[in-house]
């Protein structure tokens, strides 16, 4: 349907996270032949491309993104053959695979790192960020690192600080270092070279520092017990100059090859953040949305203000992209609800641009509480609240013991939900009212209706509703969708006529006058209006 359109745009991204997909070895972790196996379950669902969470070696200090190799597969998830196979079985299923990369740094077990902190002479010691002591001894200066705790930590072997942004045995790259740069662009023609079709680039905002390691200010509005990456803001960390040219450079070396794309983790500010389309579209493809993830409350004029601001601070010709819910943060289903959370998955597939699916929301999975002395998470060693291990619980294939997720015999690296016998894709198939049928018939209707993915998008104005209201139009085909954002009932008064073709519940369809538009509580319509 689409000839102008790249398969990132019309596309549906799919985030698997590798530890919790399926074991297909008996060892309690999810690894690639695993991701293989469930290719066909892709298909059926009806996404384009799946984005893997890091599978190179690692010690795992970070799960996967402190990397000891850029340039191979960790032998927990498989072998780089595994991974070609992935890659081919995957391409011959018209689906696309983007993975991890992961510049800001590496694992303090790289072999670079290990130079580096060999002797103040190696080499290699500036390809990392080395300082002396303050002038009255400790850190350099101020910096915090964003899983808690002071950025630097001192080596003894050599009497300077490193730092490390996120955890201690994650170093940070320095990249005006132009050898740097090189080997981090080789990295990726490695994966390019090998067929991999994108990137979902980590931590982008902080790959730059402050030449002059000014010191950070505080967040005046944080407290103990609040996240640790928002203690400081990161004036001197986040979106230093230099960081755009290295977005274009990155975005050449991908530029080299056909049809590729990324897909940037960079947390910033909005009207920040759509600079990193670059002024010419020529940065990243796709600067991650995060504005569902992040914003505090759900109500339909808060969403509807922000799809409005976003749609107009794009860039001419820049593609627009939606995400619910990651591998860091708290699961939608637990934000919003489980009933909402139908609502919010017609308005991520519905909206205009590239959406990005995290595993297990198609199933309206919520954040599985771990133990205390199960967590595993870096983030959860200070503060087990802040725990990440909560959101990358085994993924429920069905109601068997562990959810299908690896033999009954075998503890699954983290603990399965407690309620996995009702939410899995087995027994969701079966139910025509289930999340997974709702999502699977959205993602139908997003590849067979252009106006879903190629059409443009306008609000309507809706006072006293907690609705949120708003046009697809491609040519002659125009559809209207309807979310309630409230557990109440609502009454939303416009002119004409058209036919239902999904409610969020799944159970009615057919033609409907929009002088009498009843919403159930969190019920979402998709009502098509062309020629209406
Ligand atoms: C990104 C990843 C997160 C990781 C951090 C450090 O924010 O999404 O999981 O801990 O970067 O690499």
């Amino acid at each position: 349907m689409a000839e102008k359109h790249a398969w990132w745009q019309t596309g549906v991204i799919y985030q698997v996270y590798p530890r919790s997909f399926f074991d297909s070895n008996g060892d309690g972790v999810g690894d690639i032949p695993g991701i293989i196996c469930k290719l066909d379950y892709f298909c059926w669902l009806g996404v384009d491309a799946i984005w893997l969470s890091p599978i190179f070696p690692s010690p795992m200090a970070d799960f996967g993104y402190d990397i000891s190799d850029y340039v191979n597969v960790h032998p927990l998830f498989g072998t780089l053959e595994d991974l070609d196979k992935l890659v081919h079985e995957a391409h011959l299923r018209n689906l696309k695979v983007v993975l991890d990369y992961v510049p800001n740094h590496t694992s303090d077990e790289h072999p670079w790192f290990q130079e580096s902190r060999a002797s103040r002479t190696n080499e290699k010691r500036d390809w990392y960020i080395w300082r002396d002591p303050a002038p009255h001894g400790g850190p350099p200066n101020n910096w915090r690192g964003l899983f808690g705790g002071s950025a630097w930590q001192f080596d003894e072997l050599t009497r300077q600080y490193y730092l490390h942004l996120y955890d201690v045995k994650q170093p940070d790259l320095n990249w005006r270092n132009p050898a740097v740069r090189q080997a981090m662009y080789d990295v990726l023609r490695f994966w390019l070279d090998r067929g991999i079709d994108g990137f979902r680039i980590d931590a982008l905002q902080g790959v730059v520092k402050d030449e002059q390691f000014r010191d950070n200010p505080p967040n005046p509005t944080w407290k103990p017990g609040d996240p640790p990456y928002l203690e400081q803001i990161g004036r001197y960390t986040e979106d230093q100059p230099g960081l755009h040219e290295i977005a274009q450079e990155m975005r050449a070396v991908v530029d080299g090859y056909e049809q590729r794309m990324m897909i940037g983790e960079i947390y910033l500010p909005m009207d920040r953040l759509v600079q990193y389309y670059g002024g010419q579209l020529d940065e990243i493809h796709l600067p991650f949305n995060f504005q569902f993830v992040t914003m505090p409350t759900w109500e339909a004029q808060t969403v509807h203000r922000i799809v409005d601001a976003y749609e107009t601070m794009l860039p001419p010709g820049a593609w627009p992209n939606w995400v619910l819910g990651n591998h860091d943060r708290t699961r939608i289903a637990t934000r919003v609800g489980r009933e909402q959370a139908r609502a919010t998955q017609m308005l991520l597939l519905t909206l205009r641009g590239t959406p990005t699916c995290y595993y297990g929301e198609e199933l309206n999975i919520q954040d599985v509480p771990v133990p205390l002395a199960l967590i595993r998470d870096p983030m959860g060693q200070e503060n087990p609240e802040h725990s990440r291990d909560l959101v990358r619980t085994p993924m429920q294939w069905d109601s068997g013991a562990n959810a299908g997720f690896c033999l009954a015999e075998v503890t699954p690296w983290l603990p399965v939900a407690d309620d996995y016998q009702s939410y899995n894709v087995a027994t969701e198939k079966e139910d025509a009212h289930s999340m997974l049928t709702l999502t699977r018939t959205l993602l139908q209707l997003r590849r067979t209706q252009p106006a879903l993915t190629l059409g443009s998008y306008h609000s309507l104005e809706q006072e006293n509703t907690n609705c949120f209201v708003y046009v697809r139009h491609y040519h002659e085909q125009q559809y209207l969708i309807v979310l309630n954002f409230s557990a109440q009932e609502q009454v939303v008064k416009l002119n004409g006529q058209g036919h239902i073709v999904l409610s969020t519940y799944v159970d009615r369809t057919g033609p409907i006058d929009f002088s009498t538009l009843h919403l159930r509580g969190h019920e979402g319509l998709l009502i098509d209006k062309t020629g209406a």
